[in-house]
C-alpha cells in the first residue's frame, strides 16, 4: 500500500507513503479514501490526520502517471478531496516538508492545516504547462487572498511555510509549530482539540473577492501575456482565479477542471512534462547503480585561466568548494582573476550577490604557477588551448603530481578523451567535463565517458555536477560529442540554404519564429565564425567527401569573425548586440551563388525550419544508435540547456515525435532529392527508419 493507516488513541493517522515524494498516484489516492472510510466507520476515532512519510508531505499528482489511464481513474484527486470534505470527522493535514501541486490541494481540502517551518509550498503546475486541477485555483485565493494566490499560481514558485504564515489574514495554516520534529505530536494534539468542533470549517465556504476585480484581472492578463510567450497555461491561470472570484465554488471548480483537461492535451504541456522527467533521467547512467560509492571532492584545481577556466572555477566557488588555478605565466593568472572579479562585481552591482558573499567566494580562490601545488586537489579540470600536444604536456604533469584517486578532467570540446586518458598511467581516473560558454552561466555539462573511465568516477562527477547546479548529460567519445556533432549538421544546412536563395536574416528569422533563442548566423557571430572555420579546415582534410557551403569561408576570409570584430554575417555597433544586416555580405552570397551557377529560389520558412531541425534529428538518431547518448531524452536535455532549443517544443527528438516520425522521414527523403543539398546525409538514419517501420517513437 502507498498510504498507511494507524490509530493513535482516538486519532486515525493516514500516512502517504509513495516514495520519493508521495506523488498522488492511483494507489495512494485509493489508500487515502480507504483510510477515511475506516476512520469514519470506527467509533473510537474522533478525528483524522493526513501526513506524509519521508522527505515530503506530497509533491502532488504523480507525474509519471500523466498520459496513462491511471491518471484519470477514480478516485481522482477531486474525489479524494470530496471524500475529505464529506468526512463526518475533522481531517487535519500535518505538513512537515514539501507540499506542492496536488499535495497542497489535498491539504486545502482538509478541515485544518498544521505545518512546520521550512516547508516548500507551491502550486507549480504551470511549470508543467497545466494549472492546478484539484481546486487549487479556487481554494488558494480563499485562504491567501486573490493577489498572493494568483502570483503563486502563475509563477509556480515555492514559498516557505513561515513566510506564508506571516501574510496578514491568511487562513492557509491554522497552526505553525516550532519545528518539523514536533509536528507529529502537535498535529495529534491539534486533531484532538478540534474533534468536537462543529460545523467543521471548509475552505470552499470562505469568501473570494477582489475589490477592483475587473481592473486587477486586466492588469494581471497584460503582465502574464508579456511573460509567457509560447505557453498558454499562465493566461489560463488568470481565467481560473478570476472564476473563483465571480462564480459559485462548484462552478469555478468546473471551470478549472475544464481548463486543466484542455491544457493537459497541449503539445506545450507534453513537452514540459517530458523535460521534467528527462532532466532527472539524465543523471542516471544505465550501468552505474545509484548506490555506487563516490569519491570525496573537497578541493578542485583548474588549469588555464582563460575564457573557460575562469567560468569553471566560479561554479565551484559558488558552491563553496575551494579552487586553485594554474597558469603558465603570472600575467595570465592576473587576467583570469580580474575577469572573475569583474563578473562577481557585476552581480553585486545588479543586487544579485551580496558583497560579503562575493568576498567569501574570492577567499576560496588561490593561484599558482607550480603543478606541485595541485597535488592535494580531489578533482582537476584542464581548460588550456585546444591542441593535443598541449593537452599531452598538461596531463603528463598532472599524472606525475596528483594524489592517487584524484579525478583528472578535460574540458576539451573536440579532442579524443581516450587519447588524453592514454597520456596518463591512470586512464580510469580521466573523464571529459565539457562546460559551455559562459561556463558560470550555462546549465549544461556534457560528461564524456572514456573507454576506461571508472564507474565511481562517473558517479562522482554526476554528483558534483548537481552540487554546482549543472544539468549533466553523459556522452560517449566522438568528434563533437552530442551537442556539437549535431550542430555541425544544422550549420551545414544553414550554408546550403544561403547557396540556394536565402539571406542570413531570413534563415535566422524563420528559426527564431520557431522558438530558437538565436538563428545559426546570429549564433555564429556570437560564438566567433573563426571557430567553425577552423573545424571546417580540419574536415576538408579528414572528410574530403563531406559537402559544405563555402560561403562561411568567404566571410571569414574577409575577417568578419562576428561580434568580436564588429562584423560577421551582420554588422554590430560597438558595445551593442543588435545584428544589422549588411548589404556587402548579401552581395557576397549572391556572387558566390552565381559562381556556382545556381538560380536562387524562394524558400519557405517551413522548409528552413524543417531542414535545420530535421538535420539535428537525423544526426541525433545516429548518435543514439551508436550509443554515444544513452537515451533520446538525454539529447533533448542537451539541446534545451545548451543550444537554446525552444523549451515549449521539448527538444529535437520530442519535437520529432510530435511531428510524427513518418512525416519526419518523408521530409528527409524529399530533401534528398535536392541536388544542391547532401543526399547521402538525408538518408534517414537506420534507427529512425526502424522506428518509422515499427510505428514507434524515440524513447
Ligand atoms: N510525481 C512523481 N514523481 C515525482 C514528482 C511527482 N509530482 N515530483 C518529483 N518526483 C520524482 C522525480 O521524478 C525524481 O524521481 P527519480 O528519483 O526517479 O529521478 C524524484 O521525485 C526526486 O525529484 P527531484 O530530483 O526533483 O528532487 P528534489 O528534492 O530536488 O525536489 C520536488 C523535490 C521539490 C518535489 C521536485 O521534484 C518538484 O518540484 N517536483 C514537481 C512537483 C510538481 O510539479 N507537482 C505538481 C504535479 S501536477 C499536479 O499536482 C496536478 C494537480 O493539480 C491535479
Ligand atoms: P583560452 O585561450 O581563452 O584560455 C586558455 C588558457 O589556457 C590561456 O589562459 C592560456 O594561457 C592557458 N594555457 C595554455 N597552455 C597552458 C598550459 N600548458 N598550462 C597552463 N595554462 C595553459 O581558451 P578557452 O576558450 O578557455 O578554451 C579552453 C579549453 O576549453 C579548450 O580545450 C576549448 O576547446 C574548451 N572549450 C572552449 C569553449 C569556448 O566556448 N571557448 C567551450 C567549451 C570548451
Amino acid at each position: 500500500m502507498t498510504a498507511e493507516y494507524k490509530v493513535h488513541g482516538n486519532v486515525a493517522v493516514i500516512t502517504l507513503a509513495n516514495p520519493p515524494v508521495n506523488g498522488l498516484g492511483l494507489s495512494t489516492r485509493q489508500g487515502i479514501v480507504d483510510g477515511l472510510e475506516k476512520a469514519n466507520a470506527d467509533s473510537a476515532v474522533k478525528s483524522i490526520v493526513i501526513t506524509g512519510a519521508g522527505g515530503a508531505f506530497s509533491g502532488g499528482a504523480d507525474i509519471k502517471e500523466f498520459g496513462t489511464d491511471k491518471a484519470m481513474q477514480e478516485p481522482n484527486l477531486n474525489s479524494v478531496i470530496a471524500a475529505i470534505e464529506n468526512s463526518d470527522k475533522p481531517v487535519v493535514a500535518a505538513i512537515h516538508s514539501v507540499a506542492m501541486g496536488g499535495g497542497l490541494e489535498l491539504a486545502l481540502g482538509c478541515h485544518y492545516r498544521v505545518a512546520a517551518p521550512g516547508c516548500s509550498v507551491a502550486l507549480p503546475e504551470v511549470k508543467l504547462g497545466i494549472l492546478p486541477g484539484a481546486g487549487g485555483t479556487q481554494r488558494l485565493p480563499r485562504v491567501l487572498g486573490v493577489e498572493p494566490a494568483l502570483n503563486m499560481i502563475v509563477s509556480g514558485e515555492a514559498i516557505k511555510s513561515e513566510m506564508l504564515a506571516m501574510l496578514p489574514g491568511q487562513k492557509l495554516f491554522d497552526k505553525l509549530v516550532a519545528s518539523p520534529e514536533v509536528l507529529a505530536a502537535e498535529a495529534l494534539a491539534f486533531a484532538q482539540s478540534v474533534a468536537d468542533v462543529r460545523p467543521m470549517p471548509l475552505v470552499r465556504n470562505l469568501p473570494c473577492k477582489h475589490p477592483q476585480g475587473d481592473a486587477y484581472f486586466q492588469f494581471a492578463r497584460n503582465m502574464v501575456k508579456g511573460m509567457s510567450k509560447n505557453f498558454p497555461a499562465p493566461a489560463k491561470c488568470v481565467d481560473a482565479v478570476e472564476a473563483a472570484t465571480k462564480k459559485k465554488f462548484a462552478d469555478g471548480l468546473a471551470t478549472e477542471r475544464e481548463i486543466f483537461i484542455n491544457l493537459m492535451w497541449t503539445a506545450e504541456s507534453r513537452s514540459l512534462r517530458h523535460l521534467f522527467l528527462a532532466e532527472r533521467a539524465a543523471s542516471k547512467i544505465p550501468d552505474v547503480p545509484s548506490d555506487t560509492p563516490k569519491r570525496d571532492i573537497k578541493a578542485v584545481a583548474v588549469i588555464g585561466a582563460g575564457t573557460m577556466g575562469g567560468g569553471i572555477a566560479m561554479n565551484f566557488l559558488n558552491a563553496g568548494i575551494p579552487v586553485k588555478m594554474l597558469e603558465m605565466k603570472q600575467e595570465a593568472l592576473d587576467r583570469g582573476l580580474a575577469t572573475i572579479r569583474k563578473n562577481y562585481e557585476a552581480q553585486v552591482k545588479k543586487g544579485k550577490l551580496k558583497q560579503d558573499k562575493y568576498e567569501q567566494r574570492m577567499a576560496l580562490l588561490s593561484t599558482t604557477l607550480d603543478y606541485a601545488d595541485l597535488k592535494d586537489a580531489d578533482l582537476v579540470i584542464e581548460a588550456v588551448f585546444e591542441e593535443i600536444g598541449v593537452k599531452e604536456a598538461v596531463f603528463k604533469q598532472l599524472d606525475a603530481v596528483m594524489k592517487p584517486g584524484a579525478i583528472l578532467a578535460s574540458n576539451t570540446s573536440t579532442l579524443d578523451v581516450n587519447k588524453i586518458a592514454a597520456f596518463t598511467q591512470r586512464p580510469q581516473d580521466v573523464v571529459g567535463l565539457h562546460f559551455f560558454s559562459p561556463a558560470n552561466v550555462m546549465k549544461l555539462l556534457e560528461v564524456v565517458r572514456g573507454d576506461k573511465t571508472a564507474k565511481d568516477v562517473m558517479a562522482t562527477v554526476m554528483a558534483v555536477a548537481k552540487k554546482i547546479k549543472k544539468v549533466a548529460v553523459v556522452s560517449g567519445v566522438c568528434d563533437g560529442f552530442i551537442g556539437n556533432r549535431m550542430i555541425e549538421q544544422y550549420g551545414r544546412q544553414g550554408g546550403f540554404l544561403l547557396d540556394e536563395g536565402c539571406t542570413p536574416a531570413q534563415v535566422d528569422k524563420a528559426i527564431e519564429k520557431f522558438g530558437f533563442a538565436m538563428g545559426p548566423f546570429r549564433m555564429g557571430d556570437l560564438a566567433g565564425n573563426d571557430i567553425g572555420w577552423a573545424i571546417r579546415k580540419r574536415r576538408y582534410q579528414e572528410k574530403p567527401d563531406m559537402k559544405y557551403s563555402k560561403t562561411a569561408d568567404l566571410l571569414c576570409e574577409k575577417g568578419r569573425f562576428g561580434q568580436k570584430t564588429g562584423a560577421g554575417w551582420y554588422d554590430y555597433v560597438p558595445g551593442k548586440r543588435d545584428a544589422i544586416p549588411n548589404a556587402e555580405v548579401v552581395q557576397m552570397i549572391e556572387e558566390h551563388r552565381k559562381s556556382l551557377g545556381i538560380t536562387p529560389r524562394k524558400i519557405s520558412d517551413e522548409e528552413i525550419v524543417q531542414r535545420l531541425v530535421f538535420a539535428l534529428v537525423n544526426e541525433a538518431a545516429h548518435i543514439l544508435e551508436e550509443g554515444i547518448a544513452n537515451k533520446a531524452s538525454d539529447i533533448d536535455v542537451v539541446y534545451i540547456f545548451g543550444y537554446g532549443f525552444p523549451v515549449h517544443r521539448g527538444g529535437p527528438l520530442n519535437y520529432a515525435n510530435e511531428v510524427g516520425l513518418f512525416n519526419v522521414a518523408a521530409a528527409m527523403k524529399r530533401f534528398a532529392q535536392n541536388p544542391l543539398d547532401d543526399a547521402k546525409f538525408w538518408q534517414p538514419a537506420p534507427l529512425l527508419a526502424r522506428l518509422v517501420a515499427e510505428g514507434k517513437n524515440f524513447q
